[in-house]
């Protein structure tokens, strides 16, 4: 009797998923295939792994094998999707806005720590892209006001749907950092700013993978050829909008630690550290104001 398994079984489709992928040479983890898996089929995880044998339709080994086909070409998993999962909360995600990134999620974690002495703060997520960090800020610690802004109106418009997907109000500004007036919050005001700016070279952008390079809006990628000037921009809004005892909250690259800790200590936010993330580097930098 033969051993060999269906075609339209999970173990075959798997197999031929990994071997497909590796043939193009694509870098891909094991779990992006059962990410596809679970969409085609619209079963659970948990089903999947529970009835193993339960064979696949024609149609959704045809709809599977395509989608194979676009990851193949570099396409992200979570654009072949249409969403991520963000501090445990779905994400819309488009070409218009950087995919959510799980180094993000420590941010989210300080701001969540901090908001704990306080409740009705006002919150500025400066550069919000999806709307990730305000969305799940607003979903984790409600009762807040959060601001999420951006220079990019595709990207707002991105974060908005993101907001009534779950069914939450965030307020959403185009506005850039460079021009403190298009920033909302008055002066000593503003209790919280939290910041996931463009911190990469634009020299280093060629050297980017495939699905960074070619599906990340270079506008959420680089702010050009001084990779310091976001913060430069933060550390004096935070200077000026945050009221007394406010925070600063800003993700970097993890080189520039000292660079951006010193941009901040100059204009007089105090005890300014960094954080690392689940690799061990420097991710993150917080501040208070006096
Ligand atoms: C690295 S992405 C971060 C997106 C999102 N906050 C996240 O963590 O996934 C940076 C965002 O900053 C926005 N941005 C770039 N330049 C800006 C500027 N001058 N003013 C405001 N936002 C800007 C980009 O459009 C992009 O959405």
């Amino acid at each position: 009797m033969s051993t060999e398994p269906s075609e339209f079984s999970q173990r075959y489709l798997r197999s031929w998923a990994e071997a497909f992928l590796n043939k193009a040479d694509q870098h891909f983890s094991v779990l992006e295939i059962d990410w596809l898996i679970e969409e085609v089929s619209g079963r659970s995880r948990l089903d999947l792994l529970t009835t193993p044998e339960k064979e696949f339709s024609h149609t959704e080994v045809k709809r599977f094998q395509s989608l194979i086909v676009r990851r193949s070409r570099g396409e992200p998993v979570q654009h072949i999707l249409g969403f991520t999962e963000f501090y445990g909360h779905r994400i819309l995600v488009s070409r218009d806005a950087l995919i959510p990134r799980p180094e993000t999620e420590g941010l989210v974690t300080l701001a969540l720590d901090f908001l704990r002495s306080k409740s009705d703060n006002l919150i500025l997520d400066i550069g919000t892209g999806s709307g990730c960090i305000a969305v799940a800020l607003e979903i984790e610690a409600p009762g807040n006001t959060i601001i999420g802004i951006d220079i990019s109106k595709p990207a707002l418009e991105l974060a908005q749907r993101n907001a009534e997907l779950h069914r939450i109000e965030v307020g959403w500004q185009l506005g850039d950092m460079y021009s403190a007036e298009t920033i909302p919050g008055d002066s000593g005001q503003v209790d919280l700013i939290v910041s996931n700016p463009p911190y990469i070279l634009d020299s280093d952008v060629v050297s980017l993978q495939t699905e960074v390079r070619e599906f990340d809006p270079l506008l959420a990628l680089t702010p050009g050829s001084d990779h310091l000037k976001p913060y430069r921009a933060l550390a004096e809004l935070a200077s000026e909008r945050l009221r007394a005892g406010g925070a600063v909250i800003v993700e970097i690259e993890e080189r520039s630690g000292p660079e951006v800790m010193e941009i901040f200590t100059t204009v007089g936010i105090s005890q300014v550290r960094t954080h690392v993330d689940l690799a061990g580097l420097d991710r993150i930098v917080f501040g208070l104001k006096k």
